[in-house]
């Protein structure tokens, strides 16, 4: 059994308490960063950059979770600084060359991970299933915060976990993205995904304290 992890959405978060709210996820034992970056291109919005990676890693040893919307994504990799232990996930829809971008990704050091649409079919994972370390099933149409689940990726993640669990990837990550709520997230972890991505959903609701939201978000997911 992998892990039950939680990776605050940053593109969710105050930017004027992100002092506060480190020293808090910190104290929390938050094991990942969730961080969007989106070029307007492969998604119709911008949130976070390059600079905001740079900083984050000198505010905090807590590794990011770099979730790249970004098209033609092969030839940026080396846009973004990583850090050992970090997470970079690409989207299959956005890369010419998978296999290659996944390997570039461990040797830089990071932890390679697959993001894949509502849409998109598994099948796109057979041939790099040796590349990956984790696959990010979006649960929403990427790009904003506050949307509503795609019911049918419930099933998605859950056939996901039994297709890597029959095949010897049993220690391949599944990270689901996406309208993480405390109710959604109960049904996500059962279907097999253990690192959750909580945004507006979960823990950065106006009025309700971080600490608040992520233990009532480990306590869904137990
Ligand atoms: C969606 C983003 C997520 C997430 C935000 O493109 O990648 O960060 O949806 O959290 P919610 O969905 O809870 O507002
Ligand atoms: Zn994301």
């Amino acid at each position: 059994m992998l892990k039950k992890m939680i990776a605050p959405s940053m593109m969710c978060a105050d930017f004027l308490c992100l002092g506060d709210d480190l020293r808090e996820m910190k104290a929390c034992g938050i094991e990942y960063l969730h961080i969007d970056i989106m070029d307007g291109v492969f998604v119709p919005n911008f949130t976070l950059g390059t600079d905001y990676i740079k900083k984050l890693h000198r505010a905090t040893d807590i590794p990011l979770d770099i979730h790249l919307m970004v098209s033609d994504v092969d030839g940026k990799l080396d846009w973004f600084e990583v850090r050992e232990g970090d997470y970079i996930s690409v989207h299959a829809e956005a890369c010419t060359h998978l296999q290659r971008a996944l390997a570039c990704i461990r040797a830089k050091g990071a932890k390679a991970m697959v993001a894949l649409n509502p849409g998109t079919s598994l099948s796109v994972l057979d041939e790099i299933l040796p590349d990956v370390d984790g696959i990010l099933v979006m649960t929403v149409n990427p790009g904003f915060a506050g949307q509503k689940m795609v019911p049918q990726t419930l099933e998605k993640i859950a056939r996901l976990r039994a297709y890597l669990d029959a095949n010897g990837y049993e220690h391949v990550d599944i990270e689901a993205d996406g309208n993480v709520s405390f109710e959604n997230a109960r049904k996500m972890s059962d279907a097999g995904a253990n690192i959750f991505v909580a945004g507006t959903s979960a823990v950065f609701v106006p009025d309700v304290p971080l600490r608040v939201g992520i233990e009532k978000l480990r306590e869904a997911v137990k």
